[in-house]
Order: structure tokens, then sequence, then C-alpha cells
């Protein structure tokens, strides 16, 4: 199956949806090209549409466009192209549609599409009662090609990545989950307790599997995996989906990315931290007794379905772990999303990671944005010997570091670093000051013997890289530690 990272995003629609618009938007947000087929073929016949149209008749102009609906498709770049509203009446574009994208739906209703199509010269909008008649016609062949249905640019980001956010979402996995293979369906003995049997119930004739892994960090062990690996009984063709936190949807990832040299995975989140964070993006990672996540992949899952309705269960301490990711993310992205309701926080905080994961898959650069606060959490995390201390608690104390930093050296208004640590509200932790120094020399991110951070210019402005002198980093963990 193919990843979502591979495909092209194919907005379709009826005419005045905003497919150009929105596909132009959506473009830039995730770096990749954009093709608008009907430009494409404005700019190759030297006539706008709409003569084309008279002077050749439609016959003509959809045989051009399945044409230019082919080579956009069938390019190897993924792209992100609008198609016309008449699109959809070739099988060729249709099936192109099935292999090589994720088609989306660009929903508008037809009141809309005719106030924004009357004025304009399309030649499918003479007449009203044409107009809306051809929006009924054509309405059952979207629905058929979309893989998702988006209101607006943040809904075709989300779509872009694989990312479904809805509540109820569980009792949908079968038609979530792509494609029409066996299932296997990986959740530790907690969450398929609670959710297992719904899951199992929604995959119905597909579940081929079920499997339990350790709770927490206990799952991403090689251990773990080899189990699973010789449990499996998928071929090529098959889906593993992992339902339950980061450690489940982490292990399950990394064991999808090795078994038969790889199998799609799907991943539906249960936790906060895994809801914002740990199951969007495509890292997935296991432990070994050196460090955290040393042995992993980068495998995008096909799907990733979040019902945030399954937070309702989630006992507070694990909500305040996944607090510190959203208060991070909505930092980074400038906007007080630890405000809002479940549905729409989880929905904004996957959204942004969704599109900076999609810019840089690989982790090869803007992607470290993610990372702020990190570089402090994890020489505590090290220090105290992963015990003594939540990620969430770590990551907390982390950001207080890097907005004090910020505050310093890259004049961030201090109310900004003071509003976070109210809401977060962590506590200095009892830690050797020495080991957790040492352990921050060892992060990831340093280079060249020096730490290299992530800080904040203004909410919604991370500057990544910044090299500063090793006292004022050292002051700045010291404050962290009682
Ligand atoms: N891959 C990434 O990009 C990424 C990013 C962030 C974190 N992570 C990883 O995620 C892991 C942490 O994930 P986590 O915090 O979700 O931990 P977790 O998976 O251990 O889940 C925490 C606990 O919550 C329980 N639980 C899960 N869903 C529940 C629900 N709906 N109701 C009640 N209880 C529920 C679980 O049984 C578990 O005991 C770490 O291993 C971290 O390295 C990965």
């Amino acid at each position: 199956m193919v990843s979502p990272l591979d495909k092209h995003v194919a907005l379709v629609g009826f005419m005045g949806a905003g497919k150009s618009t929105v596909g132009e938007e959506v473009a830039a947000r995730i770096g990749r090209p954009f093709v608008d087929v009907d430009r494409e073929i404005e700019a190759n016949a030297g006539d706008a549409v709409a003569e084309i149209f008279r002077s050749w008749g439609e016959p003509a102009f959809r045989e051009i466009e399945e044409e230019m609906a082919s080579e956009a498709l069938r390019s190897s770049e993924p792209k992100v192209v609008a198609l016309g509203g008449g699109a959809l009446g070739s099988e060729a574009t249709r099936r192109l549609l099935r292999e090589r994208a994720t088609a989306v739906l660009l929903d508008v209703d037809v009141d809309t599409a005719w106030e924004r199509a009357e004025s304009s010269d399309r030649p499918l909008a003479r007449d009203e009662a044409g107009f809306r008649r051809l929006y009924d016609e054509r309405l059952p062949a979207y629905e058929e090609a979309a893989n998702a249905v988006a209101r607006d640019a943040d809904d075709v980001v989300l779509a872009a990545g694989g990312v479904h956010v809805h509540v109820g979402s569980l009792e949908l996995l079968d038609e979530l989950v792509p494609g029409d293979g066996p299932v296997a369906l990986i959740a530790d003995a907690h969450v398929a307790g609670m959710y297992g049997a719904d899951a199992q119930l929604a995959l119905g004739g597909r579940l081929a599997s079920t499997h339990t892994v350790p709770r927490g960090e206990e799952a991403k062990t090689v251990a773990v995996c080899e189990r699973l690996w010789q449990e499996l009984r998928l071929e090529r063709g098959g889906t593993v989906v992992a339902l339950g936190g980061g450690t489940t949807t982490d292990v399950s990832g990394f064991a999808a990315a090795a078994y038969l040299r790889g199998v799609a995975w799907a991943a539906v989140p249960t936790t906060l931290v895994a809801q914002v964070d740990a199951a969007i993006g495509g890292k997935c990672a296991i432990d070994l007794p050196q460090g955290k996540n040393l042995v992993g992949a980068f495998h995008w899952p096909v799907r990733t379905v979040i019902d945030p309705a399954l937070l309702e269960t989630l006992p507070d301490s694990e909500r305040r772990a996944g607090l510190a990711e959203v208060v991070k993310t909505g930092l980074l992205a400038g906007e007080r999303l630890w405000e809002l309701p479940d549905a729409e926080l989880v929905r904004r905080c996957a959204l942004y990671k969704t599109a900076v994961c999609l810019r840089d898959p690989e982790d090869l650069g803007e992607r470290a944005v993610l990372n702020l606060g990190h570089t402090f959490a994890h020489a505590l995390e090290a220090a105290a010997g992963y015990e003594e201390i939540t990620h969430g608690e770590a990551v907390a104390l982390g950001l207080r570091a890097a907005l004090r930093l910020s505050v310093e050296h890259l004049g961030l208004d201090p109310a900004v670093a003071e509003d976070a640590d109210r809401v977060l509200a962590p506590r200095p932790l009892r830690v050797d000051l020495d080991r957790a120094w040492s352990a921050l020399g060892r992060d990831k991110k340093t280079e060249g013997g020096r730490v290299r951070l992530v800080l904040l210019e203004a909410p919604g402005t991370p500057v990544r890289g910044i090299e500063l002198p090793d006292e004022d980093v050292r002051r700045a963990l010291q404050s962290l530690v009682a």
C-alpha cells in the first residue's frame, strides 16, 4: 500500500468549491508543488477554458483535461493537484486517483457554489437550474472517489497526512483503514480491555488476528517485537492496526516497518500524548538498555484514526503528560491551543505536527522545532534513570528552561514564559546536576560538541540550531533541579 507521503493530494469537487485557492495554500503548507489542471490546460492551449469549450466543444476539452490530469497524476514527485469539476467523468483519471493519490473532496453546498460561479465565465454555470442539476449528478462520483472530505485547507492538510480526527471514528475503523485486506490488531492489555471489542467489531471480517503488548515503556523492547513478528500472519497486503498510547503505536509501527520488509500500518491513538504527537509523523522506535528510542524507522502510517472521545477514560496523570506536548505545540503554532475543548485541541495539535512532518518527513531540518524543551527534558529523564519523572513532567520542566533562555537571548516576551509555567506548573526535580549536564551533552541534538537548542522568538516563531555559552545552558538546567 502506498504511503500518504508518496501520494499526490488530489482535490476533487464541484466548480466553485475553491479547489484552486485551497490547493495553492495547502501546497505551500505541506511543501509540495501545486498543479491546477485547468490552468495547465489554458497554458497549453493558449486559451481560456471557456474559449476552448466554445470553439472546440466539451468532448475535445475533456480529452485535453484527461491528458493533463494524467500527466500530473503520473509524475513521480508527489504534488497537490486541483482537478476540474468534470474531471471524474474519465475512467482513466478515476483509476489514477485510486492508484496514486489521496483524493480529497472539497465540500461545498450548491448555493455557495452557485453564488461563486454565477458571475464567472465558467461554461457550465450559465443557468442556475442546469447548474444545480449538474451538482446533483456529479456529487456521487466525487463521494465515490474521495478518501476524505474537507471543508477547508486545514482539513486537506490532515487528509494529506492520512490523519482523520473525528469523535466516534473508532466505530468506522473498517472504512478508515485503507484497502480491504486483512488486519492484525495490536493493543496493550489495558486498552484492549476498554476499546478492543469496539475495534474488533468495527473491523468485522477484516480482523485476522489480535495481539497484546505490555502497558507502558515495557512494550518498546526487541523481545516484544520478536514475539509480534512470530505471531503475525499477514501477507504484504495486510495492515497492522495499533490501538493504544504512544508506546503501543511506537512498537507496532516499528514491528510493521520491519515485518516482511514493511507492511502498512494504521495508528489509532488513545492517549493525549499519542493523539497530539506520537502517532503522527511516521517516527517509530523501540528502546535498548543503552537508551530510549535507539532502534527505529520512519514508517508513515497509511491512516491515523484519532477519536478524541477515547480520552474520556484517560487518568489525570496521563492527561498531564499530554498537556506538556499541547502547550509546546501551542507555543510553536502561536495559538493558545491548550485552552480549547478536547476535540478541537487534538485536531489543531495534530494539524500542526502533520504539516511540519509533511514538510520534513525524515527530520532533516525544520522538524527539529518539535524538540522545543526536549533537550532539557531528555537530560533530566536520563539523569533520573527514567523512573523519578514522567516524560510529561520532564517536558514541562524542559519548556521552562527553553522559554527562560528564549527571554534572555531572543527577546521573547516574559509573559509567554510565565503563562506556560502557570499552565504546566512543573516541580523542580531532585536529580544530580552533573549527571543531567553530561546527559545533555550526549543528546542527539548535539553537533560538534555544542548543544544546539530550539528556542522561541515569539509564539509561532521558533528558531532552531541556537548555540549558547555553556554557562547559560547549565544555569538553565540548574534552575530545574531541586
Ligand atoms: N514516535 C513519536 O514521534 C513519539 C512522540 C512522542 C512520544 N513518543 C513515545 O510515546 C510513548 C509515550 O506514550 P503515552 O504517553 O501514550 O504512553 P503509553 O502508551 O504507555 O500509555 C500510557 C498509559 O495509558 C493507558 N491508556 C492508553 N489509552 C488510554 C485510555 N484511552 N484510557 C485510559 N488509559 C489509557 C495505557 O494502558 C498506559 O498505561 C513514549 O514511549 C514516547 O517515546 C513517540
